[in-house]
């Protein structure tokens, strides 16, 4: 299978005042269609603006990004986007008028029945079409994120990135979300990009690990998760060979929040 995206050399250096600061630098890494890429690092070592630059929000600094074979300059329908706060939805709108929004004004249908349609199989299969005419501020955080994800998924992106899209919501809901992504992403065949802070999140939900540090080039580690496990299923500590990527990443992050630690 060729490669699906590619990401190659990517440097982003922010200037402010006098000072310029390099939030990444000399990314490169490619990954096939359909895989589910975690990406991990101390904070600021520059996980989100990644994703914004990969997303086409934020143009690099030098490298390139393509996608299918197309360079990426800005932001498209090929790419959708999760973040952590709860904020992300049109608060005048109901559930179903969010997830609907995005896929109104891209003409991705013809007419507002079919629009309708599409938008409930999405809902539905976060499990709130029951919800569809309540408002943000009626739903829990939790909530508001599954309806997040239904209206990036909903456009039937070849790419999600989802940055720390869990980690404002309790134990139990996160276990459920991570549940819910893993089965979609499976039955989609969808390509996510990831960004977690939790080792155990990373570990359960990727085909693949990707960890930055503060050191320059930022890449730690880009490696294949090589736990057997059923796809559509969490990987547990149950799994053989669980905890010696617990180890391995969690390691890998606590050096990377030194500047200076090179491999
Ligand atoms: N728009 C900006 N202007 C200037 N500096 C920025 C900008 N965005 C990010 N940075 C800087 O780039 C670096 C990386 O930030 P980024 O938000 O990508 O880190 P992160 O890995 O996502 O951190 P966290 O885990 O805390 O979310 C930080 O030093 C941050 O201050
Ligand atoms: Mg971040």
């Amino acid at each position: 299978m060729t490669d699906f995206l590619c990401v190659n050399n990517l440097t982003q250096h922010f200037i402010s005042g006098d000072q310029k600061l390099e939030a990444y630098s000399k990314v490169s890494f490619s990954l096939k269609k359909g895989e589910f890429l975690s990406i991990t690092g101390p904070s600021g070592c520059g996980k989100t603006t990644l994703l914004r630059t990969i997303g086409g929000f934020l143009p690099p600094t030098s490298g390139t990004i393509s996608i299918a074979g197309k360079d990426i300059k800005e932001p498209g329908t090929h790419c959708g986007m999760v973040f952590q706060t709860f904020d992300q939805l049109l608060p005048w709108k109901t559930i179903l008028g969010n997830v609907m929004y995005p896929l109104i004004i891209n003409h991705k249908f013809t007419n507002r029945v079919e629009t309708q349609h599409h938008a409930r199989k999405y809902l539905d299969m976060v499990g709130l079409d029951k919800f569809k005419d309540y408002y943000p501020y009626q739903l829990s955080g939790g909530m508001k994120q599954r309806v997040a994800i239904a209206r990036a998924l909903a456009m039937e992106p070849s790419l999600i990135l989802m940055d720390e899209p869990f980690a404002s919501v309790d134990a139990d809901t996160r276990v459920m979300l991570q549940r819910e992504l893993k089965s979609i992403w499976y039955k989609s065949g969808i390509t996510v990009l990831f960004v977690t802070h939790s080792i155990i999140e990373a570990i359960s939900l990727s085909t693949r690990f990707l960890v930055m540090g503060k050191s320059k080039p930022s890449i730690r580690l880009f490696e294949e998760n090589s736990i057997h496990s059923e796809p559509d299923k969490l990987i547990t500590p149950e799994n053989t060979g669980y905890s010696e990527w617990w180890s391995r990443l969690s390691h890998l992050i606590r050096e990377g929040n030194d500047s200076s630690a090179h491999e």
